[in-house]
């Protein structure tokens, strides 16, 4: 090996242990659009860590991002979520992979002031605008808890309803976090996930792709200075399981009555599930 070669490969080496979106973008470059995204998913074993540096990165323009591509439809999704998860007033609700705590700050308006909403997350940075906007809202009864997805620091049957949005699919385990899901839900309560998957219909599906994988990262890459992280998003929505793979999952968690509801021709799916007693 060429001593130039070796010095690359020893680099690399390196900065796959600090900084793994940014090895993803070196190895990205130099391929059409469609490549660089489907090379961009992390290998099993490295995607906990790749997930948590890739929003511990991008966390400052997070939320921009989801107003620009989704055309500000994200909030519409996280309500339909919220209002699936039933909770009453005074209700206890987890909102896992909470992110910024979008869809945790709408259970809260519903839990109200005398119930008690958790957003739960791995990433730091992306806690800590949650708690920005929980006190610009000034919403009581949440708060914000640093933890993993799979190893909940909560005990079984704590709430009335758990929620993700747009979380599960970047979880390691998909089935594992779906089964703590249900750990801690009370019997009788609801789980609900909120997730992208592919639209049904061939043409929307095919112009859908096409934007995901062309249009979104160059535009998620100019905005976050940060395009391996928009080259993962369509890769990973890609790769997750289809709908009826997930509802199984949840089946197999112990939960019933599952229901699939497609929004926006489909692009984006809510799960919910209700444990049985
Ligand atoms: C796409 S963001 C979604 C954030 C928020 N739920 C929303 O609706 O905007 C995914 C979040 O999942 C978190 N996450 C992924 N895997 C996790 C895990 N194993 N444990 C805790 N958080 C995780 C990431 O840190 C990130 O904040």
């Amino acid at each position: 090996m060429q001593s130039c070669e070796f010095v690359k490969l020893i680099t690399n080496r390196i900065r796959r242990r600090i900084d793994p979106v940014f090895v993803m973008t070196i190895q990205a470059s130099g391929k059409n659009s469609t490549e660089r995204a489907v090379n961009a998913l992390p290998a099993p074993e490295e995607k906990a860590g790749y997930v948590q540096a890739m929003f511990d990165a991008i966390a400052p323009r997070y939320d921009l991002l989801n107003s620009v591509l989704s055309v500000r439809m994200h909030h519409g999704w996280r309500r339909v979520a919220a209002d699936k998860a039933q909770l009453k007033s005074g209700g206890v609700a987890l909102d896992i992979c909470t992110g910024t705590g979008d869809l945790a700050l709408e259970l809260a308006r519903r839990a109200g002031a005398k119930g008690l909403v958790i957003g739960s997350d791995f990433s730091a940075p992306m806690l800590q605008l949650g708690e920005k906007k929980k006190a610009q809202r000034s919403v009581p009864a949440l708060e914000f808890v640093l933890a993993d997805a799979l190893k909940l620091p909560f005990p079984e049957n704590a709430f009335d309803a758990v929620t993700v949005a747009f979380g599960i699919r970047n979880v390691a385990d998909v089935e594992a976090g779906i089964r703590e899901m249900a750990r801690v839900t009370t019997p009788d309560g609801k789980v609900v996930i909120l997730e992208f998957n592919s639209p049904r219909n061939p043409v929307f599906a095919a112009l859908y792709q096409w934007y995901s994988f062309n249009v979104l990262p160059r535009l998620g890459g100019l905005i976050s200075g940060r395009r391996a992280a928009y080259n993962y998003l369509p890769s990973s929505v890609k790769a997750f399981y289809s709908r009826e793979e997930i509802k199984e999952m949840m089946e197999r968690a112990g939960l019933k009555n599952v229901t699939i509801t497609d929004l926006t021709f489909g692009s984006v799916v809510v799960h919910r599930g209700v444990k049985s007693k």
